[in-house]
């Protein structure tokens, strides 16, 4: 949700700059813009893509923003980046300034004329009326972010100067180091083409870049010295690579996510209490990664683990409890996952994030950290990362099985070689693809779908009625199988889809009580299963490879991955970026 790059050194910034803004798309936005520096400031912005900019300026300095809109429509006017009166200085903010009415009534009450709608503006005229009294670029920014409240990252330039100022406050910002060249960027894929060297931004820091120098400093202007650290991604990591979409191609790399998420699984330390209760916070695909991972956790360690959805967590009472809360969230950015974070933290609780994003903004609200390391994920609908998420899981749920004493050396071994073959078994399931594209083209022009399963299967229902939905457009349920009969029913029809999740297990019977159910209204089923006893109730069978119903989680969300990618594609819909979705959702 919304893209930050600035850009300094001796390259031409607005080639760079569109470039970042482009690799930054997949946040989500509506509408885009840089300014550049060439004795004065020149912008360009306009509602609609990147690709609408024609980036035709000179100058070595520059800023550029995507934006998703949240105060103001939209239009060509309300983007960013915005200057103040005098065209001295240009913003581009990522976030929520919530005093923006009162500071602006103030600065109109002073002479400033506003041109957008948006809260963001303000932050430019402030500059302007900072740098009257400071007389000095770094000083003014200074003193005009203390005078914000809310959320935010900023990038700024004022005309005549090399450097660029930021800031970062709830919102991500990250600098890159180049050679005669820097940059900041919102995230990592923004520059790398250019550099993998990176100092991550926390909440409070404020950084002055020039093309030779980076340095630190906090609110109140005092210098701070700060880490950088070297991101291993490659740049290609973040290319389509001869894909068509980036779903697909992050689907492909799943069994690599998987390698590297378990590779550094193993190699962090983390000491977690016992407390004889965990809650799952997060939210969509991150929601039913931890959703499955529950059911796992509960088998392996008999103590209750009670899921929440991010945005609902402040609503619930302070009810007295001792527990380790597991905040779950790909990019570390979401804010109704960080608040939530927060209120466990503040009720006391000992907290763990899972996260794809070193140094994201859920790192610096828990107690402790687990990476996947699932590498950068563009595509909105989220897929490598889910699978990485519930690996973390599974690895944790037997982590703490041996640290609570509750299973013995053996039978954590017996785990951990099922473990370790997730990478094999997300590879079979990747051969099914031709298979699953056939189904997809008796879905394509279906509007409703139904998603049934019971058990750990449950929520991947959940997580392929979600996929399906997001970027196909077909209106997706997901239900305990059980809970059919005591409603959705009614809407089963002749030709009614509907894709059943069946492990062998002891849902196994009943699942195909339920499949006959609905099949006997009419529905078109799909059955995605090992067991070919399945075959003969059904409409459609997906042979999947596992047999051991509690990994058989990894293959059946590959298998749920490729019905919706597939069914997506014939629709003609915009596959990696779907409508009114953003990749990583910033405002509550
Ligand atoms: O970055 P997070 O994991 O916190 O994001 C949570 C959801 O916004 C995200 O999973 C969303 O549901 C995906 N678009 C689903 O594909």
């Amino acid at each position: 949700m919304c893209g930050i790059i600035g850009y300094t050194g001796f390259r031409k910034a607005a080639p760079i700059l569109l470039d970042a803004l482009k690799r930054l798309e997949y946040r989500g936005y509506d509408s885009a813009g840089i300014a550049v520096i060439n004795h004065e400031i020149k912008v360009e912005k306009r509602s609609g893509y990147v690709s609408y900019l024609s980036g035709n300026m000179e100058g070595h300095v520059g800023i550029g923003h995507t934006r998703w809109a949240t105060h103001g429509e939209p239009t060509d006017i309300n983007a960013h980046p915005f200057v103040d009166c005098r065209n001295e200085f240009a913003i581009v903010h990522n976030g929520i300034i919530e005093n923006h009415e009162k500071l602006k009534e103030d600065l109109i009450k002073k002479g400033h004329r506003y041109s957008s709608k948006t809260d963001s503006e303000v932050i430019a005229h402030l500059l302007e009326e900072e740098y009257e009294k400071a007389g000095d670029f770094r000083k003014a920014f200074i003193n005009a972010i203390n005078r914000l409240k809310g959320s935010f990252a900023i990038a700024a330039i004022h005309k005549g100067e090399k450097r660029i100022m930021g800031v970062k406050k709830e919102s991500p910002l990250i600098v890159g180091i180049g050679d005669g060249e820097n940059f900041l960027a919102s995230d990592v894929p923004a520059f790398l083409p250019y550099t993998n060297r990176v100092v991550i931004l926390e909440d409070g820091d404020v950084c002055e870049i020039t093309p030779k120098s980076v340095s630190f400093y906090d609110m109140n202007g005092n210098p701070v010295e700060k880490k950088e650290e070297y991101i291993d991604w490659s740049p290609e990591s973040a290319e389509k690579s001869g894909y068509e979409h980036f779903m697909l191609k992050e689907i492909y790399e799943q069994p690599v996510a998987i390698e590297n998420t378990v590779h550094s699984l193993f190699s962090t330390h983390i000491d977690l209490k016992y407390h004889g209760k965990i809650n799952v916070i997060a939210c969509g695909t991150s929601y039913n990664a931890g959703f499955a991972g529950k059911y796992l956790m509960e088998k392996m360690l008999k103590i209750p683990v009670e899921m929440h959805y991010s945005s609902e967590y402040r609503t619930r009472p302070n009810v007295r409890e001792r527990a380790l809360s597991i905040l779950i969230t790909q990019s570390g950015e979401t804010a109704d996952t960080l608040m939530a974070a927060k209120i466990a933290r503040k009720r006391g609780h000992e907290t763990l994030a899972i996260t794809n994003v070193l140094g994201s903004s859920i790192t610096h609200h828990v107690d402790h950290v687990l990476y996947t390391s699932a590498g950068p994920e563009i595509g909105v609908a989220a897929t490598k990362t889910f699978m990485a998420q519930l690996a973390s899981m599974y690895y944790l749920s037997a982590k703490l099985g041996v640290d609570y004493g509750i299973i013995n050396e053996s039978r954590h071994e017996e785990f951990m070689e099922e473990f370790r073959r997730i990478p094999r078994l997300i590879e079979n399931s990747l051969q099914l693809e031709d298979d699953i594209k056939k189904i997809a083209y008796e879905l394509k022009d279906k509007e409703h779908m139904f998603y049934i399963a019971r058990g750990i299967n449950y929520p991947l229902a959940m997580e392929g009625a979600l996929k399906m939905k997001e970027i196909s457009y077909i209106h997706a349920e997901a239900y305990p199988a059980g809970e059919l009969k005591h409603g959705p029913l009614a809407l089963i029809r002749k030709g009614t889809p509907v894709v059943a999740i069946v492990s062998k297990d002891e849902t196994y019977e009943k699942m195909l009580s339920n499949i006959k159910e609905v099949s006997a209204r009419g529905a078109y089923v799909i059955a995605i299963s090992s067991e070919s006893e399945v075959k003969s109730y059904v409409d459609q069978w997906i042979r999947t490879p596992s047999n051991n119903p509690d990994f058989s989680t990894f293959s059946s969300a590959v298998v749920l991955q490729l019905l919706a990618y597939h069914t997506a594609k014939l629709r003609g819909c915009e596959i990696d970026k779907p409508r009114n979705l953003a990749k990583s959702v910033t405002v509550e």
